[in-house]
């Protein structure tokens, strides 16, 4: 079983997807932003106002080569910046979780914890900015997905179902 590694825009709905595809799978799911926090003992948010965003991204691409040296048969969703690791192909079958900017966003505000979910990530404190960001990466995203899945109004499990589907015709 090849790695898979579940990219796409902050919000998309990564972690809820990788959940519902180790209940259906025998799948381990693993995060990037998970192994980061229990790395340096500190939430995203203090890495980024204490250290600041270059600390953080040194952190992914320390980890990129961990997950391409030492990590199989395992299911990796990633922060969503984490696609410019240079070794991203290497590390599994890459899977973008893809939707429009307002439809991520109103996932979130939907959300029982919608509070907590923005205030935890920099990078959405401010959503011109973020508009911008999300504009300027969707291309990218695209070029580098071996798989894409568009999570629009679909559950997690209708997700999860269609990438395990789609990642055994691609095997
Ligand atoms: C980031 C996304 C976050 C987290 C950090 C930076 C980004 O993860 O890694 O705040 O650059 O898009 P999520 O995609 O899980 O929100």
């Amino acid at each position: 079983m090849k790695n898979i590694i579940l990219i796409g825009f902050m919000g998309v709905g990564k972690g809820s997807v990788a959940r519902e595809v180790t209940k259906h799978s025998k799948y381990i799911a693993i995060d990037t932003d998970d192994i980061i926090e229990s790395m340096t003992n500190k939430k995203i948010k203090e890495i980024f106002s204490d250290e600041g965003e270059s600390h953080f991204r040194k952190l992914e691409k320390d980890i990129s080569f961990w997950l391409e040296n030492s990590v199989k048969s395992t299911l990796i969703s990633t922060g969503g910046g984490f696609y410019k690791v240079e070794n991203l192909k290497e590390i599994g079958i890459v899977v973008l979780l893809d939707s429009p900017f307002e439809a991520i966003i109103k996932r979130i505000k939907e959300h029982p914890n919608a509070e907590r979910k923005l205030k935890k990530r920099p990078l959405l404190q401010d959503l011109k900015k973020a508009k911008e960001l999300y504009e300027q990466r969707r291309p990218e995203y695209l070029k580098l997905a071996d798989i894409v899945i568009d999570v629009t109004n679909k559950s997690a499990k209708d997700c999860s179902k269609e990438l395990l589907k789609k990642v055994k015709k691609h095997a």
